[in-house]
């Protein structure tokens, strides 16, 4: 068969196949600790799921309108104005099927074939690829390490911009890093945005898991509400990754176009899923808190066991549930160059799965220093420990 030249472009989710490896080992027998994928193990408030059942029971089961339901779209507008301190209406709030069409539908709506967009790199694998398939010009941007951690390369940055740059996908509360930006920063990246006329997609997905302090928005800065998309998820912060809900939120000139690719494309959102989505924006905050507060148990475990671990650099994240390793001196010490031996050597010996900085986006020209990635938001503190300890004892061995 034939296919579309814009298929080649497309690229996709790799921790998927780390999944599938990990699942491989563990049908052979062996204990695996699933560090890969972002996916939650704690379960869906119990309000929401019963929300859930009374709207299925009570009929919610026709087509609804593309945008959403207006009750829903009425409830996200009022949550984040309560969180971003705007003035957003119903109008301003597309639903989605989760956070991720959104970047496609992002992209179709404002970017030219042959218009640059800036990107995280390593970032959120899906930019890029929906960047390549409407055929957009890539611009990765990338973050530097020190004794704090990671943070943007603002230099770097700058040099990326040009006539053709379009737009601006900023991931605050990063995947994979867990980078955070500084309010300096932040004002600097929207200051830019507005002297540039960018259109900006804030990608919020992990606005509500940050530990320290409050979460910021670029949208509350000066210019920037009239020219940026928010992603909204509900997936993280209700525990909700597999109900597939989310929202673009942003000039209602924006949202009514993504609302027409809403119609050409799902129809509508899961119209009880939307219901119970009410549900989850008028409820329980401290069923929220409580799933920050084992998130973050979690990564401290994770830093106290791998802490004294030679070979490897780890740094706090104050956000998200992922933490991002340097590796290059162990694997130079192992004699191993290349990320997928790294991952599957590992593997095979601890049983420890991760995904490496190779699924985050093209590994660009001058990198050498080596990176990977564990999600502890769907393992236990005690498989933390014992699993963490096994692949720190199996580096050690080489010290
Ligand atoms: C940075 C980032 N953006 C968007 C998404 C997509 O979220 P959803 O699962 O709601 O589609 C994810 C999911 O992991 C993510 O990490």
């Amino acid at each position: 068969m034939k296919f579309a030249k814009r298929m080649s472009r497309l690229g996709t989710e790799t921790a998927y196949a780390v999944a599938a490896d990990a699942a491989a080992y563990a049908e052979k027998g062996n204990k695996v600790y699933a560090f890969h994928l972002g996916d939650i193990n704690i379960s869906t408030p119990p309000n929401i799921v019963a929300a859930c059942k009374k709207y299925l029971d009570e009929g919610k089961t026709g087509y609804c309108p593309a945008a959403g339901i207006k009750p829903l779209r009425e409830a996200m507008a009022a949550e984040i104005n309560r969180t971003h301190g705007t003035d957003y209406t119903w109008e301003n709030v597309s639903i989605q099927s989760g956070g991720k069409p959104i970047i496609g539908k992002f992209l179709m709506t404002v970017m030219e074939e042959g218009d640059e967009v800036l990107y995280p790199s390593p970032g959120y694998p899906i930019y890029e690829s929906q960047v390549d398939f409407f055929g957009g010009v890539r611009k990765p941007y990338i973050y530097k390490e020190d004794d704090k951690g990671f943070s943007m390369d603002m230099d770097h940055f700058k040099s990326l911009i040009s006539p053709r740059t379009v737009a601006f996908v900023y991931n605050n509360y990063q995947n994979p890093m867990g980078v955070c930006s500084s309010p300096e920063e932040m004002k600097e990246l929207a200051e830019l945005a507005v002297k540039n006329d960018w259109i900006v997609l804030s990608d919020e997905a992990y606005f509500d898991l940050v530990y320290e302090g409050q979460p910021q928005s670029i949208v509350s800065l000066p210019g920037m509400k009239e020219r940026t998309v928010i992603l909204y998820t509900f997936s993280k912060k209700y525990s909700m990754t597999g109900w597939r809900l989310g929202a673009a939120i942003g000039p209602k000139e924006v949202i009514d176009k993504i609302n027409k690719i809403n119609t050409n494309d799902e129809a509508c959102t899961t119209h009880f899923i939307q219901w119970a989505g009410i549900e989850a924006l008028k409820g329980d905050l401290a069923y929220c808190d409580k799933l920050v507060e084992t998130l973050k148990e979690r990564r401290d475990v994770c830093i106290e066991t791998l802490v004294d671990c030679p070979g490897i650099r780890v740094h706090v994240p104050k956000a998200t549930f992922y933490l991002f390793v340097n590796v290059t001196e162990a694997m130079v010490k192992m004699g191993i160059t290349k990320y997928e031996e790294f991952r599957l050597h590992m593997l095979e010996k601890t049983g420890v799965s991760f995904c490496t900085r190779e699924h985050f986006g093209a590994v660009l020209p001058g990198e050498t220093d080596k990176y990977i990635r564990f999600a502890y938001s769907g393992i236990e503190v005690p498989q933390i420990r014992e699993g963490l300890t096994k692949f720190k004892e199996y580096i050690k061995t080489y010290f």
